[in-house]
């Protein structure tokens, strides 16, 4: 989506809000010994409270109102009897539409105690997505961003998931641009215009540098199980400065 009108930017603020409370309430909740199904409907009641709906199940009828993916479930982890232990990294998705408006954020956050190597992977995480963020800026090229992330991810030692990638967002979930790369993807030749909404969501791994289909048809594991964390926010490319950040709470 291009934000061009003073009403779209607002919608896509309170959107956006919504997504980053519901974020920031479900991973204030998690628990030893809860379920990630107990936790998503805790998301759930939070989105309805502020009139919005889970995004995967307006879009693609997925099995959840959030993907929750624990440990070396990287992405799309369907909420179930998983139960939440100590030292469980666990990844919380939340995109959600309200008047016809889209957002998406989501983080990886870990149950204490966490392992020395974690820590590490969780900062360099959201470094990554930090520096893929600055590189969102009106003229300049689309694939700037997965550069950013790859560039910080390598610099640490990690790698980021080359077929798991960012997109547009707005007028639907998966809006124009379809791929947001997290690498640097040099046949992707698009420049970013002023208003243009993107949500930007690197993946950073220890090892493998991509994921497989499980047999759910949902659930993506790397092929070594290798940990990976994930950060995301859903902006607004602007000129001459970073992005304005949609996605968060206050
Ligand atoms: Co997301
Ligand atoms: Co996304």
């Amino acid at each position: 989506m291009i934000i061009k009108t003073a009403e779209e930017l607002s919608a896509m603020q309170e959107i956006g809000k919504i997504c980053a409370i519901t974020l920031k309430k479900m991973a204030e909740a998690l628990t030893p010994g809860m379920t990630t199904k107990e936790l998503d409907l805790y998301g759930a009641e939070i989105l309805a409270s502020y009139g919005a709906k889970s995004a995967p199940i307006a879009c693609y009828n997925f099995p959840g109102h959030n993907c929750i993916s624990v440990n070396d479930v990287v992405a799309h982890g369907i909420p179930d009897d998983t139960v939440i232990k100590e030292g469980d990294i666990v990844n919380i998705d939340v995109s959600a539409v309200k008047d016809g408006f889209f957002g998406d954020n989501s983080g990886s956050f870990a149950v204490p105690p966490i392992k020395h190597i974690y820590e590490k992977l969780m900062a360099v995480g959201k470094e990554a997505l930090n520096e893929a963020i600055a590189a969102a800026v009106a003229g300049y090229p689309l694939n700037g961003i997965g550069r950013a992330a790859e560039k910080c991810a390598k610099r640490h030692g990690y790698k980021t998931i080359r077929n798991l990638c960012g997109h547009g967002v707005g007028h639907t979930l998966h809006d124009d641009p379809e791929t947001v790369y997290n690498y640097y993807e040099k046949r992707e030749k698009r420049i970013m215009e002023p208003g243009l909404v993107l949500a930007i969501e690197p993946f950073v791994s220890i090892g493998d540098n991509y994921v497989v289909d499980m047999d759910d048809g949902w659930t993506l594991k790397t092929p070594h199980r290798h940990q990976v964390v994930q950060y995301e926010h859903t902006v607004m490319v602007r000129e001459d400065q970073p992005p304005l950040i949609l996605t968060l709470p206050d």
